[in-house]
């Protein structure tokens, strides 16, 4: 008999769906020599896979490696890690900071874990792989997705970015941009769609710039969206984040013509002032913004927009922020990512003088917060008494035959519904919107698939 402990890893996530990715591969390289574990409590091997966008998400970071000191005095068998944007940034620095940790690997090591793991075991230490290399290929990992029962899955078809936004560190830390092979994601598309999944994300950081190689040359970003939404399978196809200079007319026509494609984009404007945008290296005017907002909605009129913007950037007058907030309401944005300007490592807006004062930032932040709230509430409730199109995804915690369900611009929707429904597509008139979600009936709907 095999008396062998089963061992564990715990992947504590932060950061974007490209972090998210990675972590799933690294849990699908390790198993099932490790399986995920409830909680770094009970885990052999714990990862921390870092964010380093903001200041903001970089502390947390640090004050979640800190909280395994305790973890490794107590059970210094237990290996710890960490991985992702600080990983790369930091490099060996982490080292001195946190000394109780066994390995840092960048984005492009996580592929060598296994190989690490040994190492570790054979009695090395402190581990540092973090390459950048700029013909590397994300392996394309066919393994089980260790959910019960998936519905969602992201696919990540480009890394890194070439836009150098002036603000950004994510050229730093990520790379340039490599797109993957049209075939390795036609081949995970077909796997994931194998295992039930039906809602696929294609993911990078400027995905409009995709360009992979095929056979016979190469693909661009509308090709690969034509040439996989009709894959057996697929009901919904979505993909962030667009970078407006690369939102071609092609790419807008896939809104008009692939009936799988939600309706929703998630296209970040940053700012409204044209002086600012030029300063953020972002290469498109609030003009050239408003005309492909046009474009979108005259191509698919039910199309659901989101945004992020900074405020606060270096040199931003008053000026500036009140055409960043006319944006606002111009656009009609179903919601808004928005953050305060954060210095970061190696950019170019770090050398810029910085001379608004926090309080400003803080202010400006909390205006929009509010303006957004208003219009946010405004098209909740535009959509009372609409029979719209949702994903069930399994069972509400408000009660018995309470279901849960997304909208293809990603609402939640709670109806009740007989549980033999999780996993369709279902059509709900909308009865009640509330702050976060909506109530919806089912009532003379259609089951759509
Ligand atoms: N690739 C995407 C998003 C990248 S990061 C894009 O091009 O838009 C997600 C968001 O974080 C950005 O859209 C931006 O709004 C914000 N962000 C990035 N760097 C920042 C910084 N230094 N300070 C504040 N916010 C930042
Ligand atoms: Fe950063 Fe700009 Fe690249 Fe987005 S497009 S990741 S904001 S540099
Ligand atoms: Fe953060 Fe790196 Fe993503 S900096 S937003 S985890 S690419």
């Amino acid at each position: 008999m095999n008396n062998k402990k089963q061992e564990k890893i715990f992947i504590k996530t932060f950061g974007c769906q490209m972090n998210e990715y990675d972590s799933l591969k690294i849990m699908q390289l390790l198993h099932p020599e490790y399986l995920p574990a409830d909680s770094e409590n009970d885990a052999d091997i714990i990862l921390v896979n870092t964010c380093s966008i903001r200041e903001k998400p970089e502390n947390k970071v640090y004050s979640q490696i800190g909280t395994y000191k305790k973890i490794k005095e107590e059970k210094p068998e237990v290996i710890i890690g960490v991985c992702g944007c600080v990983a790369q940034q930091e490099k060996k620095k982490i080292f001195s900071r946190h000394p109780y940790i066994d390995f840092v690997i960048g984005p492009q090591g996580i592929y060598d874990l296994p190989d690490i793991i040994k190492k570790l075991k054979k009695g090395w230490s402190n581990i540092c792989h973090a390459p950048q290399k700029s013909d590397f290929e994300i392996p394309t990992l066919l393994g089980p997705h260790l959910e019960e029962k998936p519905l969602k899955a992201f696919i990540t078809i480009m890394q890194g970015c070439n836009n150098f936004c002036s603000y950004c560190i994510v050229p730093f830390v990520r790379g340039r941009e490599i797109s993957r092979p049209f075939e390795d994601i036609v081949k995970e598309a077909k796997h994931l769609l194998s295992q039930g999944i039906i809602d696929i994300t294609l993911i990078g950081q400027n995905v409009n710039s995709y360009c992979g190689k095929q056979d016979d040359g190469s693909i661009n970003f509308s090709a690969l969206l034509r040439a996989i939404y009709g894959l057996e399978g697929l009901k919904r196809l979505r993909f962030t984040t667009s970078h407006p200079k690369d939102l071609s007319d092609d790419i807008i026509d896939c809104f008009r013509d692939i009936p799988n494609l939600c309706p929703h984009l998630h296209l970040p404007i940053q700012s409204g002032s044209d002086n600012i945008l030029k300063k953020m290296n972002r290469k498109y005017t609030r003009e050239h913004y408003l005309s492909i907002i046009k474009k979108l909605r005259d191509a698919r009129p039910d199309i659901s927009l989101t945004t992020d913007i900074i405020v606060g950037f270096p040199g931003e007058t008053e000026e500036d922020f009140e055409l960043t907030i006319d944006m606002l309401k111009i656009v009609k944005f179903e919601q808004l990512f928005a953050f305060k300007y954060s210095k970061r490592p190696f950019t170019l807006a770090s050398r810029f003088e910085d001379t608004l004062r926090e309080e400003v930032k803080s202010d400006r932040l909390n205006i929009l917060i509010a303006i957004q709230q208003e219009i946010g509430k405004m098209k909740y409730k535009e959509l009372v008494g609409k029979k719209i199109e949702v994903l069930v995804e399994g069972k509400s915690k408000a009660g018995e035959n309470e279901l849960c369900a997304r909208t293809t611009a990603n609402q939640i929707v709670n109806f009740n519904g007989n549980p033999e429904l999780i996993g369709n597509l279902v059509e709900v008139t909308i009865e009640k919107a509330f702050y976060h979600s909506l109530r919806g009936s089912l009532e003379n709907s259609e089951l759509i698939r």
